[in-house]
């Protein structure tokens, strides 16, 4: 069984040819994704040799040698010689990391990114709007009392405001109730710290804090 958020960024991959995971750690995504046939092949890689061990031990398991390969690689680096990817993913590390692979690829071909950062998703979202890459999706769920959110993009044009960039275009168009949450328990944090709060530079600037948190809200 793969986790919520893997099967919710494995939907994305859906009528698509040729997958690049990176960062695929034990290759869950990728085993699941040509598994299920929703991509008919991928390549699960990662810049570390331990987890791409049980990557591979997971694609053999998995009767998928030939379908999933495993790739010693720094980011996206292979793209120059595998031309024929058009989706990719990055999941599970930080924004700045995820923009820093994405702004070294050959996204030529690439058709759609899938991307889950743990933090720094303004990050990502200012590189697709430098970039010409346009939001199409966006989740924000939780799993085992932590919060996710996927970003799905593909070629195109958007603008975005700051609280967008911040907060996502879609995120802040559906405003769903797990997102409520966040932001309400985001703001009585805030609150709580104010109270604490010994001077009044500090003050102000949880106040001004709170007030984006609330335009988010509403
Ligand atoms: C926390 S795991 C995420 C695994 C999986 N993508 C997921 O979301 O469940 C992050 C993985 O990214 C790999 N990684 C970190 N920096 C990388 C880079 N620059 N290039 C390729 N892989 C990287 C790590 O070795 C690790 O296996």
């Amino acid at each position: 069984m793969i986790s919520k958020r893997l099967r919710i960024a494995s939907e994305y991959l859906k009528g698509f040819n040729y997958l690049a995971d990176c960062g695929t750690d034990h290759g869950l995504l990728p085993i699941y994704a040509v598994k299920n046939g929703y991509v008919k092949k991928a390549i699960a890689s990662d810049n570390k040799n331990m987890p791409l061990l049980q990557a591979k031990n997971n694609i053999a398991e998995n009767n998928l040698i030939g379908k999933v390969s495993a790739v010693l690689a720094e980011g996206l680096s292979y793209l120059y010689v595998e031309k024929d990817v058009d989706v990719v993913s990055i999941l599970g590390m930080g924004g700045k990391l995820i923009v820093d692979i994405l702004a070294k690829a050959d996204l030529i071909n690439v058709k759609r990114l899938i991307l889950s950062a743990n933090s720094q998703n303004y990050e990502i979202r200012k590189f697709l709007e430098e970039n010409r890459w346009k939001i199409i999706s966006e989740e924000f769920f939780k799993e085992n009392q932590k919060y996710y959110q996927i970003i799905v993009s593909e070629k195109g044009r958007m603008e975005l405001s700051e609280l967008e960039r911040e907060f996502g275009p879609l995120i802040l168009e559906n405003k769903n109730e797990v997102f409520k949450e966040r932001i309400n328990k985001m703001i009585q944090q805030l609150k709580r710290a104010k109270i604490k709060a010994l001077n009044k530079e500090t003050k102000q600037k949880i106040t001004k804090r709170i007030k984006v948190l609330k335009e988010a809200l509403s």
